[in-house]
């Protein structure tokens, strides 16, 4: 410790004392302030005792704790953020946007858990960033972003600056580990002032305020951080060892109980109708809130349940967003452009004269294909309406009804040559779209480059759109493999346009670091056909390496969850080309051999290899809810009794499949049984010999 010779190492009981007390103080009136929004202290009171606690702390370092609001103006810069792994995945939800879709997700839930009905909770669905708070002694240790999912980023100290963020937990029942989440924000009039600010000093303005919530977060020095003024809202409690909640409900009230922001609309409902109707009153709110939203979220309130339900790829079965309707505004369409997919796909866009549209200027838009255009009959010149939903990509509805049209206006028609490589494109019947073949073609390669830098798959920042053109115009990359030996070719790339030393030592880094990344984020990058993210982590969790699906058969691929024949084809197809296993070759080579990060099913496990028919009514659980536990524990949930089926469990009323099991000598389990294996009990059948495990 550096101590000055001024500075007294041992601070007098009194001041010790004092500093505590004014620490709660502060403390509490902050929580008065930003989470109550019922101020107790005048801002000169606040003021004083903030400056006298201050002055101590200069005088004993020593007194100085990561709880004391002093610590709240941030710190020197970091020079990165440290990586974070979640103590269980951030996992994002699933979206509905209509009425008569929420109904098939509720149905859906009922039929899972064999019930007629479950109470819901509604959430308004903030649109700010998600968080992950822990709490060790009802201290604030760490604050990560959500990142992947899996790992995220460690921005604690900017997280300390946000007032309404407890820096320590009230109560006597807050757990000794606790881990919160929530969402962070920008609220809209502090957003207002602060990119008037930012104007008036010749600074470059943000979109919205979620991208400056985002821009704020991500500050390695936290004094920037503390400059905004940032607010949360917590929806969640993801770890508490010791506390026994049986509610979201209960949760919410908890984390309101310790200090923390819950968000007072939340409404607790007994039936999907009264959920339709808070939807309706979110709706009408919206526009007096001071923070953004983008729709409603709902979720099963009972815990057990929630467990029960568990989650489809990345997605909770037991939530789901119920979206806003798309905002509308109406624009000039400039001009017609046309961008060369990865597959190919000549994908009209159109150029806009800049409009708002839910908050962000939009320029460009997607026009989808040419029938949607001639379906619209939407043309260069058009006046059109132009929409915009949560993420999704700007699109143009169709030419405004005010819209004229001059005498040179003309039907666009999609060019009969590919605009990159100039080769003639082909329109396969039965399909919207036109595409270049051209396998050589420049474009689908810059595509896939640029897909598969993606944040969701590869995630290497730095290599975008113009990047990855770059790279493939200058023959730096001529397939994927070539990205992770650019570091023998820095002189190259130091050569490239708009490429500092920094810049290219950033990437070099960032492709360094994309090594790492599990399987299903590289299975997606790779841009199988219908390999979306949710398809690559089931794969990915049923083979584990590339060399498991490299050997996988059409046959092996239909087992896997969520994959259906056209899949399996395409997959088995990808897998099993020449040119692409020895793309796979050149990958392994260069250091990149990605395997499966989820956990294992347990290798021991007595249903592991089995073939199991559930069938009759079960007591504990829905036959759905059986099924997905056989495949979680790496047995194969079969609908038809065959010689090849290892079991058949029997619930109430089993027909025509246990008389199928009888007759083909097949084991039969009773549901205690059932229960019994799949607590790892093999079955203790009387006398079938017990010929297995
Ligand atoms: S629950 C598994 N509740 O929406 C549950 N999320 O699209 C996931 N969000 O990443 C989170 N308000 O950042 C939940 N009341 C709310 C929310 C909310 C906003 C965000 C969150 C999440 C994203 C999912």
């Amino acid at each position: 410790m550096s101590s000055s010779p001024e500075q007294q190492p041992f601070p007098p009981e009194e001041v010790i004392s004092r500093a505590l007390q004014l620490r709660d103080e502060l403390n509490r009136a902050n929580y008065q302030y930003y989470v109550l929004q019922q101020p107790e202290l005048t801002d000169q009171e606040y003021d004083a005792l903030f400056q006298e606690l201050k002055a101590i702390e200069e005088q004993y370092p020593d007194l100085q704790t990561s709880d004391s609001p002093t610590q709240r103006v941030g710190a020197a810069p970091a020079p990165e953020f440290a990586e974070v792994v979640h103590s269980m995945p951030m996992l994002s939800l699933s979206n509905v946007f209509s009425e008569d879709q929420l109904r098939g997700w509720y149905r859906r839930i009922l039929e899972y858990l064999e019930t007629d009905n479950v109470d819901l909770l509604c959430e308004l669905k903030i649109d700010g960033l998600a968080i992950a708070l822990t709490y060790q002694d009802a201290t604030l240790i760490r604050a990560a972003t959500r990142g992947d999912g899996f790992r995220g980023e460690d921005v604690t100290a900017n997280i300390r600056t946000i007032k309404s963020v407890p820096l320590r937990l009230n109560g006597d029942d807050v757990p000794p580990t606790v881990e919160m989440r929530g969402e962070v924000f920008f609220p809209i009039s502090a957003f207002e002032r602060f990119n008037e600010e930012r104007q008036a000093q010749g600074l470059p303005t943000y979109v919205n305020p979620r991208n400056s919530a985002s821009g704020a977060l991500r500050q390695l020095d936290s004094r920037e951080t503390a400059r905004r003024p940032l607010d949360i809202f917590f929806y969640s409690i993801a770890q508490a060892n010791g506390l026994s909640l049986e509610t979201q409900w209960e949760s919410l009230q908890a984390i309101s109980r310790w200090g923390g922001k819950v968000n007072p609309w939340t409404r607790r409902v007994a039936s999907l109708e009264e959920a339709i109707e808070a939807f309706e009153d979110a709706q009408r709110i919206r526009g007096e809130l001071d923070y953004g939203i983008d729709g409603m979220v709902i979720k099963v309130d009972s815990l057990a349940l929630q467990q029960r339900l568990g989650n489809v790829g990345r997605e909770p079965r037991w939530a789901t967003a119920y979206k806003f309707p798309a905002e509308q505004a109406r624009t000039r369409l400039v001009r017609i452009g046309i961008n060369v997919g990865r597959t190919g796909s000549l994908n009209p866009y159109a150029e806009l004269e800049p409009v708002m549209v839910g908050g962000v200027t939009v320029r460009r838009a997607t026009l989808h294909n040419e029938d949607h255009m001639r379906e619209k009959d939407i043309r260069e010149g058009d006046l059109v309406i132009v929409q915009r939903a949560g993420d999704v990509i700007p699109q143009v509805v169709g030419p405004a009804p005010d819209n004229e049209r001059g005498p040179d206006s003309a039907q666009y028609q999609l060019p009969d040559t590919c605009p990159v490589c100039g080769e003639p494109t082909t329109r396969v019947e039965e399909e919207a779209v036109v595409r270049c073949v051209n396998a050589a073609c420049p474009a689908q390669f810059e595509r896939l480059l640029e897909h598969f830098a993606s944040r969701s798959a590869m995630d290497i920042e730095g290599l975008g759109e113009r990047l990855a053109q770059d790279l493939a115009r200058n023959g730096l990359v001529k397939d994927i493999a070539d990205v992770f030996s650019l570091r023998e070719r820095r002189d190259e790339l130091l050569a490239l346009e708009r490429m500092g030393e920094k810049k290219t030592d950033n990437l070099l880094a960032a492709i360094d670091n994309a090594r790492q990344r599990p399987l299903s984020r590289m299975l997606f990058g790779l841009g199988i056909i219908n390999v979306g993210s949710e398809v690559a982590d089931w794969l990915a969790r049923r083979f584990r390496t590339l060399e498991g699906l490299e050997s996988a058969t059409e046959e092996d691929l239909l087992e896997v969850e969520g994959v259906g024949p056209v899949i399996a084809k395409n997959v088995a197809a990808w897998m099993h080309n020449p040119r692409n296993r020895d793309l796979l070759d050149r990958l392994r080579a260069a250091g990149v051999d990605p395997v499966d990060d989820s956990p294992e099913p347990p290798s021991e496990h007595v249903v592991r290899g089995k073939t199991i028919v559930v069938t009759g009514r079960l007591e504990s659980m829905s036959r759905s809810e059986a099924n997905a536990r056989i495949k979680t524990l790496g047995g194969k949930a079969s609908g038809s009794v065959s010689k090849k089926t290892d079991f058949v469990v029997a619930g109430k009323e089993a027909g025509s499949k246990l008389d199928d099991a009888r007759r083909l000598g097949v084991t039969v389990l009773d549901e205690d049984q059932f229960v019994a294996l799949l607590d790892n009990i093999p079955p203790h059948t009387s006398n079938d010999g017990n010929s297995d495990t």
